[in-house]
């Protein structure tokens, strides 16, 4: 059986394409099992891509949708706006782009490119419970207002995205944008850069930086750390609560 949703579709790359994920996979993945957690190290055997070649979206979708019930969806190639990011979120869908930076860009791209998506963040969607975590930032996004909405949003992105947390007494990293950026990965460790302990509010009233490197990283105690943070989010602004 296969849970492919029909807007996704397995594009033509060129041999320059398929090379430039070659070079940004072997370049990350020392940095990204040294630094990152154990759900992204385990994940990403689980996720089996291959080093050398661009993923086919619809093998990956049906990957994901036997091990956690999560399947891709189609991001267009661009920022989704919040509230259609949300949207895919809530079915259990991970919006990802076909689209691959250019050679001059391995160490920037503006747009999240497939690397990004597929080696930062689907490692953890091979794993049920954190599929379930991320699952629940959808309705409750979907029921909030405009201020609670953009608050949402910034949990999200400073978990997810670009979140560090303690593991065996290591920092280790959490966020994909973290584990897919030699550059923010080396941001987020170095000593000189502002990490604290995750707090809502402070998370909530930080603006995300896309266009350039965070000032400030937080530290979860554990990827169940989200949870509570959702459920007392929720509690604080009268949203319905989770059950997680
Ligand atoms: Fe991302």
């Amino acid at each position: 059986m296969t849970m492919t949703p029909p807007s996704i579709s397995a594009p033509i790359y060129s041999e320059q394409d398929h090379h430039t994920w070659a070079a940004l996979y072997a370049r990350q993945l020392p940095q990204a099992e040294q630094r990152g957690c154990r759900l992204f190290r385990d994940g990403l055997q689980r996720l089996r891509l291959d080093p050398q070649r661009l993923p086919d979206p619809c093998d990956v979708s049906d990957r994901l949708f036997e091990l956690s019930g999560w399947t891709l969806g189609d991001a267009q190639n661009a920022y989704l706006g919040p509230t259609e990011w949300f949207e895919h979120i809530a079915e259990r869908r991970f919006p990802v782009t076909n689209y691959i930076r250019q050679p001059h860009e391995i160490d920037f791209t503006p747009l999240p490119d497939l690397f990004h998506e597929y080696f930062g963040h689907l490692a953890f969607f091979t794993d049920r419970r954190f599929g379930d975590i991320a699952q629940a930032f959808g309705p409750l996004y979907l029921a909030a207002d405009e201020r609670q909405r953009l608050e949402i949003a910034r949990l999200w992105w400073f978990t997810t995205e670009f979140g560090l947390l303690y593991e065996d007494g290591e920092l280790r990293a959490l966020g994909a944008g973290l584990l897919s950026s030699i550059g923010e990965m080396q941001k987020a460790f170095a000593p000189a850069t502002q990490r604290i302990p995750f707090a809502i509010r402070r998370a909530a009233e930080t603006a995300s930086a896309v266009y350039e490197m965070h000032q400030i990283y937080f530290i979860l105690d554990g990827v169940e750390q989200i949870v509570a943070i959702i459920r007392q989010y929720a509690t604080d602004e009268g949203l319905p609560i989770p059950a997680l």
